[in-house]
């Protein structure tokens, strides 16, 4: 199925370069939207307080029309921004015709506002509920229901939530940039398989290959986050600088060739204006990396002016040496099933029927997860945050902080998790189908 796959991501007769990909053509005019921000309803400085709703609303992605799903009646939803240390109030409403809840992917919240079911039950239509809780790490995190995930998401439920922290400095713009993608079932050749990256079509902000006008001397920041049910980003462009991964800062600016962006990651980038570009993915599949043929265009940036390249910020990096990785872990995680007619699996069991792993308040533990599957599986786990410690034994290059790891197929990551926040977590693939299908199991700190 992989060897099927992969040659039927490359229509094209071979990978010479001599052929290259049929592009879509760009229209110069779709202006990079962003999404509108929700409006704070208490504008004194140490809170932000929005109201949220979510109802049916009907859409476009290109030519087609979507029966979907949004809040306040926008595809991303809108953008939520605070400061390190504000209380978040979210007065929201389910104005559709299924039950759904809200959960703030990244952020540590206490469980009984973190969406999942099992302390509250999800709010039925015309239900309202307040959410709130006070966001102790700055980044870029996100929101969408945590009841039938897969559709709902799918069906257009999600937005930004970005936490600033005063101590980082102003880019002279600081972008949301939300990519989804379009067409999975469709573009996938069995119930369980892949997408075939090629026929994927990507949004960023719910429009297909927008493009980023910048002046001269011009330097952003750019959120990224991937809230596809299934399909992978290989970015690239050229000079790349990485500042921030799912929880923040990283210790030092990375500067790589390509970066993945699994379903649920998010990582932040500086983009100094410099000459015209293009952001491209490579095909990527969960079910085997980066499929032969060219790198699909997904939207573009042009500068006005001097080619120049603007003058780097000055980010306050830690400098701080990744962790060692050493001892042996308190809790192992091995990913399997999948196959057709098979559920997805976490220890050989299936959600809701599993064992509950616990550790107590404070601990600090290594969790490895060990991918014994025939796909990737980007890990998120709920309430907390972690770092990377190593991937295949090798330790990443600089610090970072995730909810959110992609493991490869074979591939063994340790992660070290501080236990700090009491209650039940979810800890699933966030591949959403994954997820619904079984791929999740709770972890319990008490
Ligand atoms: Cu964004 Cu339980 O997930
Ligand atoms: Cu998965």
């Amino acid at each position: 199925m992989v060897i099927f796959l992969i040659a039927c991501a490359s229509p094209e007769p071979d990978a010479s370069g001599s052929s290259p990909a049929p592009r879509p053509p760009v229209d110069a005019s779709v202006a990079l939207k962003q999404p509108a921000e929700a409006e704070d309803l208490d504008p004194a400085p140490g809170s932000l307080w929005v109201e949220l709703e979510a109802a049916p609303l009907d859409f476009g992605v290109g030519e087609e029309e979507v029966r979907g799903y949004a809040y306040n009646g926008q595809v991303p939803g809108p953008t939520l921004r605070a400061t390190v240390g504000d209380t978040i109030v979210v007065d929201f409403t389910n104005r559709l015709e299924v039950p759904t809840t809200i959960h703030w992917h990244g952020l540590q919240v206490p469980a009984d506002m973190d969406g999942v079911t099992w302390l509250l039950d999800p709010l039925q239509p015309g239900e309202s509920f307040r959410y709130t809780f006070v966001p102790s790490q700055a980044g870029t995190f996100w929101y969408h229901p945590h009841v039938d995930v897969d559709q709902q998401v799918d069906l257009g439920l999600y937005g930004a939530l970005i936490v600033e922290d005063p101590a980082e400095p102003v880019a002279d713009r600081d972008l949301v940039l939300v990519w989804d993608s379009w067409g999975e079932q469709a573009a996938a050749t069995s119930e369980h398989s892949s997408p075939d990256p090629a026929s994927l079509r990507w949004t960023v902000n719910g429009q297909l290959q927008p493009v980023l006008s910048m002046n001269s001397g011009e330097r952003l920041r750019l959120r990224m986050l991937n809230v596809s049910n299934l399909g992978y980003l290989d970015l690239r462009w050229a000079d790349m600088r990485q500042i921030a991964a799912d929880q923040g800062l990283l210790s030092e600016m990375l500067q790589p060739d390509a970066l993945l962006l699994a379903p649920g990651d998010r990582a932040e980038f500086e983009w100094l204006a410099g000459g015209d570009q293009e952001i491209q993915t490579g095909r990527y599949t969960a079910s085997g990396g980066v499929a032969i043929g060219d790198p699909l265009p997904l939207m573009s940036v042009e500068v006005e002016g001097s080619e120049e390249s603007a003058a780097p910020l000055s980010w306050p990096h830690s400098g701080l040496l990744p962790s060692i990785d050493s001892g042996s872990p308190q809790v192992v995680y091995v990913f399997s099933g999948g196959a057709t007619d098979e559920p997805w699996l976490i220890n050989g069991e299936s959600y809701p029927d599993v064992t509950v792993e616990s550790l107590p308040l404070n601990q600090e533990a290594i969790l490895e997860l060990r991918n014994l599957s025939a796909t990737e599986h980007p890990f998120h786990m709920h309430g907390h945050h972690f770092e990377l410690l190593s991937v295949d034994g090798v330790a990443p290059t600089v610090r970072q902080i995730e909810d959110t790891i992609n493991v490869g197929i074979r591939q063994v990551v340790r992660i070290k998790v501080l236990a700090s926040n009491p209650g039940d977590w979810m800890l699933h693939c966030h591949l959403l189908e994954h997820e619904e299908g079984g791929m999740m199991a709770v972890l319990r700190v008490e």
